[in-house]
């Protein structure tokens, strides 16, 4: 509680304002599914806004960690860099720990986990002891062949997480982010060599795990391959049914 006397009112209110609209909403527990690129990170905030959710992606927790250069980070940065999965344990913790925060009262938007059948697994058990489950799933179904394009032309403004792209989401002016002019920068991972790997990680550890829920009947499968716009009414459609 210290120190709300310098937050402007502005803020404060804007804060109590959307902590009411939140009371209205349903309670969600999302998990987004798909390779990469195909538009997870682009959907998940719009997702989050809507139904007053925490936004819970191991990909770019576990990158603040290499930043960081914490023992987690140091163990995840080779492994991320090469395109493969790190250690189930490691991402099972995270989580975990992440869904303590008082922001995913609501519920939450998984983005990137599980991806294997065990995290999966023990994702139910940490569920199950909380006394809720997964509502929905949504698998952002694409042709690798996309992808490329989508990963390569990708630009990112690290502080905000926010994501643009060369042909299809373009900055106001080249390299800088519209909002506070920072430089934007490029992922290590986004190159078409090291998306090679994660596609193959993706489509023999990840895809399995859509077969994993499409047998408790939740998943929603999503054209992946359509405009941005496009998507988010699919995925706007699936959430209010
Ligand atoms: P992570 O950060 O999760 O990467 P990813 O799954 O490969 O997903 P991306 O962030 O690349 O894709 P996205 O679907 O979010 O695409 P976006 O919306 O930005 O993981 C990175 C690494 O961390 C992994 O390789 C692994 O090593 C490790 N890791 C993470 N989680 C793990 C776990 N659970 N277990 C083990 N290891 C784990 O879109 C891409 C681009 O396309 C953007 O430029 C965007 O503007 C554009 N775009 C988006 N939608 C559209 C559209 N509809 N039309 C045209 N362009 C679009």
């Amino acid at each position: 509680m210290a120190g709300l006397e310098d937050v402007p009112s502005m803020d404060l209110m804007n804060e109590l304002l959307r902590r009411m609209k939140c009371s209205t909403k349903p309670d969600k527990r999302l998990i987004l599914i798909g390779p990469p690129g195909s538009g997870k990170g682009t959907q998940s905030p719009i997702i989050k806004d809507e139904y007053c959710l925490c936004h819970l992606a191991t990909g770019d927790m576990l990158r603040a960690a290499v930043a960081a250069k914490t023992p987690l980070g140091l163990k995840a940065k080779e492994v991320m860099d090469k395109g493969e999965l790190v250690s189930d344990d490691l991402v099972v913790g995270i989580i975990d720990e992440a869904l303590k925060k008082p922001s995913c009262q609501k519920g939450f938007i998984l983005d990137g986990f599980p991806r294997t059948v065990t995290q999966a697994q023990k994702l139910d058990e940490m569920l199950e002891k909380r006394g809720v489950k997964v509502d929905k799933v949504l698998n952002f179904a694409i042709d690798d062949a996309i992808l490329e394009d989508r990963i390569t032309g990708r630009w990112i403004h690290p502080s905000s997480g926010r994501t643009y792209h060369t042909k299809f989401a373009p900055p106001k002016a080249p390299g800088v982010d519209d909002f506070t002019g920072e430089p934007l920068i490029q992922r290590k991972d986004d190159t078409a060599a090291v998306l090679k790997s994660r596609l193959e990680a993706f489509h023999k550890q990840t895809e399995p795990v859509i077969d994993y829920y499409t047998k408790k009947s939740i998943v929603a499968n999503l054209h992946a391959e359509k405009p941005p716009k496009d998507v988010t009414v699919e995925v706007q459609k699936v959430l209010s049914s």
